[in-house]
């Protein structure tokens, strides 16, 4: 038997099940949209947000991983499954950090409204930013720019101009995603002042983010304004996959927010962070589908079947899959 040095061992063995876990992950998402679909449009965003955490829990629980959720549902004394800290998987398999949102854009997915999806993310141990339930101010642009184009302590203004001009098109055909919020207004105002457009989106930033990257097909170039943190690192967890420029600054404006990150490791609480600062090693990256959106369809009912579409992504290799699964009903 060849004897193999352990650090080339360790980096086969990790090889090889990163290629099962993309599978597996994909797996998690598909069994995950579809429990959150049968809440489609009927106006609660509880009970579709309670089917996919359950959902992902159980399927979560199958895997071969030593898993330890570092993006969750929120802190352990306030939701009952999948919260930050929590140790999933069958603990015989490597040791990653979970990063997920069961249904992202609860709301959307209520009203059967675009662009409603489920997500997560396996990455190496202990290189997920963990992030608290607190506000990232974001920027994000897909990928084939210079680094640096974009920078959240430039002015928005500045910010369009730079990607215009290495777009190569007048301010005018480019389009910024950004959440339909009230503490966006000023932030709104000064995008249509530099003369560009705007996608105003009702939830859902994790998707606003990835779509930049595809701007042909979405529409999309760059994303501005503030979301929930957590979402801010998986979206970097695809980024990192797809190419393309992100930066995230917490916003501690309270001291009990400070309090919060500082508790889970922050010790600069006005840091800028890059793509590489927020997922720092490898990470595999899967979303799917529970509403059409322009990205990702949706869940589709057939006579005994169901079909779901994912997105899968390594870092490693920077592959992307589509994967568009059947899923037989009952008797074929
Ligand atoms: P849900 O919690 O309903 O899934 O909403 C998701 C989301 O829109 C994220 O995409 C976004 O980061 C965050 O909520 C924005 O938070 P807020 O609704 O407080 O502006």
């Amino acid at each position: 038997m060849a004897i193999v040095e352990p650090s080339a061992r360790r980096a086969e063995e990790s090889a090889a099940l990163d290629r099962v876990l993309t599978l597996e992950l994909a797996r998690v998402t598909e069994r995950t949209a579809m429990a959150a679909a049968r809440f489609r449009g009927r106006g609660d965003e509880m009970a579709a947000d309670r089917a996919a955490v359950e959902a992902m829990s159980d399927e979560l629980s199958h895997l071969p991983i030593d898993g330890t959720v570092v993006i969750g549902e929120g802190e352990r004394e306030e939701t009952p499954k999948l919260w930050v800290g929590e140790k999933v998987g069958t603990a015989k398999g490597p040791e990653v950090d979970v990063a997920l949102v069961p249904l992202e854009g609860t709301t959307i997915c209520a009203k059967n409204l675009p662009n409603s999806i489920t997500v997560m993310a396996f990455a190496e141990r202990g290189s997920l930013l963990q992030a608290p339930e607190v506000y990232m101010d974001k920027i994000a642009i897909g990928p084939g720019y210079p680094a640096g184009l974009v920078d959240l302590d430039r002015t928005p203004a500045e910010n369009l101009k730079a990607l215009a001009e290495a777009k190569g098109v007048p301010v005018g055909e480019i389009t910024a995603c950004i959440l339909d919020r009230p503490r966006h207004t000023r932030l709104i105002e000064e995008v249509r002042a530099a003369g560009a457009s705007i996608r105003l989106i009702g939830d859902g930033d994790v998707t606003g983010v990835i779509h930049t990257t595809e701007p042909v097909e979405t529409g999309i170039d760059i994303y501005m304004g503030s979301g929930g943190a957590p979402e801010g690192v998986l979206a970097a967890a695809a980024l990192r996959c797809i190419g393309g420029q992100m930066q995230g600054r917490l916003v501690l404006d309270r001291p009990e927010k400070a309090e919060r990150a500082r508790r889970m490791g922050i010790t600069d609480p006005r840091r800028k962070y890059g793509l590489e600062d927020m997922v720092r090693g490898d990470v595999i990256f899967a979303a799917t589908g529970v509403t059409d959106g322009n990205f990702l369809q949706g869940v589709k009912y057939g006579r005994n079947c169901v079909t779901t579409h994912t997105v899968v992504m390594r870092s490693s290799t920077g592959t992307v899959r589509w994967i568009r699964a059947r899923h037989m009903l009952g008797d074929k």
